[in-house]
């Protein structure tokens, strides 16, 4: 089955690695993500004072989250941490208060970086936010792409052949099953206890 992703970009550079290897990810899983890059470059900047009238591309962020049925986020680190305009957008689905549209929503983290290191320490503050947003993260494989640049992919941006692209075909590969786990499993949740009240139903109709 082919599942609604949403892949939140950290980066607004044209020429963005992370972009290039959220697109990666979608090409190389074809048929059975069915994804869609949500911007957030011209959300703005998140303020609690217009939550009871929020500007119309919040709305629309929210909406685009909402329907999706896993979020994957892709993003650099800047300064060992989050970008800021990837934790607005996080505030922004967050938000009012009780009403987050990351609820439950499975996701997975990669982070791509020229450098060794992969964006680990952008990894695990996004993956902070997961937790406290209550969105099932993929544990495995964790995804710190280091040594990643322009070299990694052709001129139309695609992942030259190598140990990188095997690594995110396997991510591809592995996001997908989270989403369908964690989709199947609460499906499977929901028809037990359906199942259970039809019980009881009955058992009290011939007590
Ligand atoms: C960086 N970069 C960076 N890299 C890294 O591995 N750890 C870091 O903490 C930082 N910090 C940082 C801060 C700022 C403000 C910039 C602009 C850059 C380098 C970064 O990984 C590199 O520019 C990537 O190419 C950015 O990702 P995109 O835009 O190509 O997806």
């Amino acid at each position: 089955m082919a599942y609604k992703i949403a892949i939140i970009v950290g980066s607004l550079r044209k020429d963005s690695i992370n972009r290039k290897v959220a697109r990666s990810i979608c090409a190389l899983r074809g048929d059975n993500l069915d994804c869609s890059m949500i911007e957030i470059g011209e959300l703005p900047l998140y303020n609690q004072d217009l939550d009871s009238n929020p500007p119309q591309q919040w709305v629309r962020f929210r909406e685009q989250i909402k329907t999706a049925d896993g979020v994957l986020f892709c993003s650099p680190e800047y300064n060992r941490g989050i970008p800021g305009v990837l934790k607005n957008a996080i505030d922004i689905g967050s938000r009012p208060y009780g009403q987050s549209v990351f609820d439950k929503k499975p996701a997975a983290i990669v982070t791509a970086s020229p450098g060794s290191i992969g964006g680990f320490g952008a990894n695990h503050q996004v993956r902070q936010a997961c937790v406290f947003l209550n969105m099932p993260v993929m544990q495995q494989p964790e995804a710190y792409l280091g040594h990643v640049g322009d070299d990694s992919f052709d001129e139309s941006g695609c992942l030259k052949e190598g140990p990188l692209k095997e690594i995110i075909q396997g991510l591809a590969h592995a996001f997908h099953d989270w989403v369908e786990m964690i989709h199947r499993s609460r499906q499977l949740l929901a028809e037990d206890s359906a199942h259970r009240a039809q019980e009881t139903a009955a058992a009290k109709e011939h007590a």
